[in-house]
């Protein structure tokens, strides 16, 4: 079996040491519990699921000071800190290489690492991102603001490696805050372009240093399309895509659909999403800036019985005031997918007062990871199937 050799020490992972096959039975298994705690009566489809090394595009790794400089990911036992890496499975062929050089750049500059306790020091994260279809790389450096980073060296000496995939981006992120999530304060483009481009299937996706985008491409094409198949919809139905992030199921959607309306709370993102739309020329999909439930209670009286309703939340899922602006506006479809089984499955519970869950199909984004994306169907009580075929709009 494939096992990294920082497996036993580094949290990054932890399911590594069982079989890939017996991960994705437990995975399934864990789902199905789920839905008997919370009686929910439907079908679990089996797991989709594909190649599980080397399947992200993005790491965010620490910088922490041992005898010098190191960078990695925390240890299983968070109180042991940051262990150094000189390879990631479950990310990129080339991440050992970019941490190694990095090292030697920061330790030959003396660069001291951030202590999160007392708040002093430079260096805070190492962000690398990686496309897989595209083969492109971004890095972004972040720092505190209490040491003046050597811009050139640092792009001089990452272009000089000799990578398999190749970096078109270079970033110095300034972040001041007390936050251990990395904020981006203050972002300068060293080298290279804004942003770097996946390709899924026959659209193009633009990727910045702080955009959201499904962290495993290769499960996302095939979620993506499965979603499109289930959709069912026709040119006359009008879909809503909550939580809509740089656009990926609503760009799918929208090629059966009359329209597509996303809803996303960062501008930047939107932002984002309106180049995807536009740089693959779909021209039936518009964007708004706005909190998710906000959007509902002011904004969403148009789409009241809307035919496919689409929400993908972050882990926490639904707040019980956001499920009852759902309820109030009773669209005639639900497509949910959460990255957190636990909060999908408590939410499908309050939905199923008016809604029949059709399925619920587990797609494994996250190989040796405890986290599992799941997607659901569900159809509105009240409703006849045979009026989403006929594409009655409200
Ligand atoms: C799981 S991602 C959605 C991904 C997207 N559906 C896709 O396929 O790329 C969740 C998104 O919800 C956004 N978000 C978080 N809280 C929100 C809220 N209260 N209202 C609207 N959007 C929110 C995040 O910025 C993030 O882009």
């Amino acid at each position: 079996m494939n096992i990294c050799q920082h497996f036993t020490l580094c949290g990054g992972c932890r399911l590594q040491d069982i079989s890939y096959k017996q991960q994705i039975k437990e995975k399934r298994a864990n789902v199905r519990a789920l839905m008997n705690s919370f009686s929910i009566d439907a079908r679990l489809k089996k797991i989709n699921y594909g190649k599980p090394w080397y399947y992200r595009n993005k790491m965010e790794f620490t910088f922490s000071d041992r005898k010098g400089v190191i960078c990695g990911l925390y240890s299983k036992k968070k109180q042991e800190g940051v262990i150094g890496l000189t390879e990631c499975l479950i990310f990129s062929v080339d991440a050992g290489k970019i941490i190694k050089c990095v090292e030697q750049f920061v330790n030959s500059n003396n660069y001291s690492a951030y202590n999160k306790y007392n708040h002093t020091g430079f260096l805070r994260n190492l962000i690398i991102r990686e496309t897989k279809f595209t083969h492109e790389i971004m890095i972004g450096i972040a720092t505190t603001g209490k040491e003046e980073l050597d811009k050139h060296e640092f792009v001089k000496i990452l272009r000089s490696l000799k990578l398999r995939s190749t970096i078109k981006s270079i970033y110095w992120i300034v972040n001041n805050s007390f936050s251990d999530a990395v904020v981006f304060e203050r972002k300068e483009l060293l080298f290279g372009k804004k942003i770097i481009q996946e390709k899924l299937g026959k659209f193009k996706f633009n990727i910045g240093i702080d955009t959201f985008f499904q962290v495993n491409p290769r499960m996302a094409i095939k979620f993506y399309k499965k979603i499109k198949n289930y959709s069912r919809l026709s040119r006359k139905q009008r879909v809503l895509d909550l939580f809509c992030g740089a656009g990926g199921i609503g760009m799918f959607l929208a090629q059966k659909a009359k329209s597509v309306c996303g809803v996303e709370i960062s501008p930047e993102i939107i932002q984002m999403a309106e180049q995807n739309a536009q740089s693959n020329n779909i021209k039936n999909i518009t964007f708004i800036v706005q909190e998710a439930r906000r959007f509902l209670n002011t904004q969403g009286k148009p789409y009241k019985g809307v035919d496919l309703l689409v929400v993908n939340p972050p882990r926490c899922g639904l707040s019980n005031r956001i499920i009852r602006a759902i309820l109030r506006l009773e669209p005639k479809k639900i497509f949910y997918s959460s990255c957190n089984p636990s909060s999908l499955i408590e939410n499908l519970s309050q939905l199923q007062t008016a809604y029949y869950i059709e399925f619920i199909e587990p797609f494994d984004f996250f190989p040796h990871t405890n986290h599992l994306e799941c997607f659901s169907v569900l159809n509105r009580k009240a409703f006849q199937d045979k009026d989403i075929d006929n594409g009655d709009s409200p």
